[in-house]
């Protein structure tokens, strides 16, 4: 192997020590106390395990934590109403609705019932549109994550071609905009990839970056990318194990070992993109109440 390990959890520590002391600093200061509620619907394994490490996160960067948990076969207008009251209510300053939603709820009358200045996601119409036009706004919290470690693994993208490969609301799209936007960690050339790309690796061996965020074990493989190359892989697939106590191991979209034997940079799968994520909630959501302290809303 000759790739550097970007490591995520270490970014990710580091900065949610300036996120802790931002908290204190508001409390001490405003009287604020950060809130960020996240809501659960059903019991799906993945979905759960994120937000108890969101919650857990939350409550050691000193912020006032509120997890809903609804069953699987509750309403869209309960979970509507839960929505509701949390724009209304003043100690929530970030709102993140835990995606996908059981079948039946409507994802988008959910988010879009999120304030916008409450949206810590950055998923509302109005987040991602100040996002597009270069606004101040909440970015979203995987694709402003991979952005900073793309920083930290010494890479400067402004005039590099970067690759991405699938087109979700949630990553591709926005952190294709966001590389592609006018500004310091950005200015790429940037391919979008998705499944209608007859031939990705035409694409990805051009690439001085990929961000593989197809969902898929092995999407990217060695072969596929230029010597050099940093690899930022999104993917968190459960493959069975037997030799693991859980019974799976947890593998990215691209094929580690081949991957690392070719590229500069790479980040492993897990402690990579995953804590970055929730860092950037954090970030967020202490901006989220810095903002409400000084009544600025809408941002
Ligand atoms: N499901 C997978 N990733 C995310 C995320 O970043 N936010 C929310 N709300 N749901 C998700």
């Amino acid at each position: 192997m000759s790739a550097t390990i970007i490591d995520g959890k270490k970014l990710a520590a580091a900065t949610r020590a300036e996120i802790a002391a931002g908290v204190a600093a508001l409390k001490a200061e405003k009287g604020v106390t950060p809130g960020l509620a996240v809501i659960l619907v059903g019991d799906n394994p993945a979905s759960v395990s994120y937000v108890t490490a969101k919650e857990k996160a939350s409550r050691e960067a000193g912020m006032h934590s509120v997890e809903i948990r609804l069953p699987a076969d509750a309403t869209e207008d309960e979970v509507l109403a839960r929505v509701r009251a949390l724009n209304d209510d003043p100690a929530i300053h970030g709102i993140l609705v835990q995606l996908p939603l059981p079948k039946g709820i409507s994802e988008k009358k959910v988010i879009y019932a999120i304030a916008p200045e409450k949206d810590v996601d950055g998923f509302t119409p109005v987040n991602v549109g100040k996002m597009l036009i270069g606004d101040d706004c909440f970015l979203p919290c995987t694709p402003h994550g991979i952005v900073k470690l793309i920083e930290t693994a010494g890479m400067d993208v402004s005039g590099k071609h970067a690759v991405v490969i699938g087109r979700s609301n949630i990553v591709g799209k926005p952190v294709a905009a966001l590389l592609a936007r006018k500004g310091p960690s950005a200015n790429a050339t940037v391919t979008l990839c998705h499944t209608g790309t007859p031939d990705i690796a035409a694409y990805t061996r051009t690439a001085d970056v990929v961000v593989v965020a197809a969902g898929r074990p092995n999407t990217l493989t060695g072969d596929m990318i230029k010597p050099g190359a940093v690899v930022i892989d999104v993917g968190v697939n459960r493959v069975p194990d037997a030799t693991k106590p859980r019974g799976y191991r947890l593998c990215g979209d691209a094929d580690f070992a081949s991957c690392a034997a070719v590229a500069s940079a790479i980040t492993p799968v897990p402690g990579g993109v995953g804590p970055m994520t929730i860092t950037m909630l954090l970030w967020n959501t202490l901006q989220a109440a810095r903002n409400s302290s000084c009544a600025q809303v809408g941002m």
